[in-house]
């Protein structure tokens, strides 16, 4: 009886003793781990951006490390140090902005982490090894276009008063996107169908820092008053949903889509809010990337660096980060209207009707 007892102690003692080593260290051994860093959850898409990436990465075995820094890059560029401190193999990241993560990344590659540029350019780092994006500068054009075929400039009509909006300067996207939207529209302002009554025609005079809804909002109430007390505007580009419904907002408020008509104003990422307003017959137009395209993109580029070989890329000569041209693969953005919504948006299964309210 004794030498059972002293047996099962044994037995006992081994099984607690191992269980927890032998746990954690098939835990440490197994996943790698990816850090995926988002720039905020203020806006849709990134919130789906971060969900299909964390979703598709799991499923291929990762340990995923979510994290939003809700648009201050402080607080980013702790996660990311964080991510690296807790042995993350690859970085994911959506830059808030494109510069300011110089350091943080030095660390990085000091530690042999990968790091993948997500939608938006890292810039000023040479330890960006891919970028998984949209044809950014195709985007500007649907937008410019937009607008072009609306106003049915081609056969002569106007003139038209104009107004633009840029996205944020610290984010290189926010260029691709405007330089493409007056690839379109320069054409119709030199000849005079396009009159951008505020005369606010540069990048800088136009941008919007942190891609920032209220600042578009009070932006369009200061060129409304000062600039079209008796006059319309008939078209406003607008480069992200988020500053359309600022904009918007400008607009109604001063009696556009009640008194007079509303004008065409343009958008990006066809987020809820910005869907209804397309069918409510405020906003006109967005451009829809699927997040769910680019996640997987994203996902194949952490499956090669750790495999060590190349992953699929489409584009070696557009995305020049000041330190080199970063691979990359360009996904295809869809304009998106009231009269193609639902089989961009709904056969696609990206939302239900009962998403968008309908
Ligand atoms: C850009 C992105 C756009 C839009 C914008 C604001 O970098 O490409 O699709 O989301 O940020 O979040």
């Amino acid at each position: 009886m004794k030498r059972f007892t002293q047996i099962v102690t044994v037995a006992l003692l081994l099984l607690v003793g191992f269980t927890p080593l032998f746990a954690g260290g098939q835990e440490e051994s197994d996943a790698q781990i990816v850090g995926v860093a988002m720039p905020t959850q203020s806006s849709q898409r990134w919130i789906q951006d971060g969900g299909f990436m964390k979703e598709i990465l799991e499923e291929r075995g990762y340990e995923v490390d979510l994290q939003y820094a809700e648009d201050n890059i402080d607080a980013q560029v702790s996660q990311i140090e964080n991510m690296i401190v807790k042995g993350a193999d690859v970085l994911v990241i959506a830059a808030i902005d494109g510069a300011a993560l110089f350091n943080v990344l030095e660390q990085a590659a000091a530690n042999d982490v990968k790091i993948i540029s997500y939608d938006r350019l890292i810039i000023n780092s040479p330890h960006v090894s891919y970028y998984a994006t949209f044809d950014n500068f195709k985007v500007g054009v649907q937008q410019g276009g937009y607008i072009v075929e609306a106003l049915d400039l081609a056969s002569g009509a106007g003139p038209f008063n104009i107004e633009l909006f840029a996205g944020s300067p610290d984010d290189t996207n926010a260029y691709y996107f405007f330089d493409g939207a007056m690839s379109e529209l320069q054409p119709y302002i030199d000849s005079d169908q396009l009159n951008v009554v505020s005369g606010q025609t540069d990048f800088d005079q136009v941008a919007t820092l942190r891609w920032d809804g209220q600042v578009a909002q009070q932006r369009m109430d200061n060129i409304l008053a000062a600039f079209y007390t008796d006059t319309d505007v008939h078209a406003v580009l607008s480069p992200y949903d988020g500053l359309s419904i600022g904009i918007l907002s400008a607009l109604k408020s001063v009696g556009y889509g009640s008194a007079k008509d509303i004008p065409i104003v343009t958008g990006q990422d066809a987020e809820v809010p910005s869907m209804k307003s397309i069918l409510a017959g405020e906003q006109a137009h967005t451009v829809f990337k699927d997040t769910r395209t680019l996640a997987r993109r994203a996902a194949d580029m952490v499956d090669a660096v750790l495999q060590g070989v190349e992953p699929e890329i489409n584009d070696t000569t557009t995305y020049d980060n000041n330190i080199k041209v970063v691979p990359s693969f360009l996904e295809e953005p869809v304009s998106v209207d009231i009269t193609n919504w639902e089989e961009a948006l709904i056969d696609t299964g990206y939302y239900t009707m009962e998403d968008l309210g309908l």
